[in-house]
């Protein structure tokens, strides 16, 4: 990491936000070479932004996309990182930042897409499951995978203990997802996506 510049990341977020402390945790003991410059919220009283506030980082509450955008051009950054961001983003936003938008999905796509995939899962009987870190493109849970972590389901799973199992492989990739997009070693090629060694 060096001297060079700090990757800027605008997190957007709805909810709790531990995926978003893991990232402000990650940069805080500069594991990865970016730094969480905005926090962006379109729920008033979500969690995740007294999370953002403890480190010190801006946090805005919006719902309009066009005033999204607008702040987080004006924080000049470079990955947005949708961490429990519940509305889907529109293609023309999608479109303004193509390969610059990452999402995380509490299952291995795809499958299980959508709401409740960590109950998906469960119901449906899986041995395993998972999370994924992936781009996002014009379509729902779909763009190119960077990273995914597995995780087993035991017959003693409830779908509550499962979500604390795959909360904690999101909290361990998705930091190492925005560090490997920081130290630039990360190619997109349609739907593949390759990782260079440093
Ligand atoms: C996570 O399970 C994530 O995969 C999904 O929404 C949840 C957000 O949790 N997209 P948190 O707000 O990061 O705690």
């Amino acid at each position: 990491m060096g001297g060079l510049e700090k990757l800027k990341v605008g997190v957007l977020t709805s909810g709790e936000g531990t995926n978003l402390q893991a990232i402000l945790e990650a940069c805080a003991a500069e594991k990865i070479g970016a730094r969480v410059c905005v926090v962006i919220s379109n729920v008033a009283n979500a969690k995740a932004l007294e999370r953002a506030l403890r480190f010190h980082v801006p946090t805005f509450v919006l719902t309009q996309e066009e005033e999204i955008i607008r702040v987080l051009r004006q924080h000049g950054v470079g990955l947005i990182c949708l961490a429990g961001f519940m509305r889907i983003l529109s293609k023309e936003f999608v479109r303004q930042f193509p390969n610059q938008i990452l999402n995380i999905h509490p299952a291995l796509l795809p499958s299980f897409p959508g709401l409740n995939a960590q109950r998906q899962a469960w119901e449906y009987g899986a041995k395993v499951t998972g999370a994924t870190v992936h781009f996002v493109d014009e379509r729902v849970d779909h763009g190119p995978i960077l990273i995914q972590a597995v995780v087993p389901l035991s017959q003693d799973d409830t779908v509550g203990s499962l979500k604390q199992k795959i909360l904690q492989e999101e909290h361990r990739i998705y930091p190492a997802a925005i560090g490997l997009i920081a130290d630039g070693r990360v190619k997109v090629e349609e739907r593949r996506t390759f990782i260079s060694d440093l």
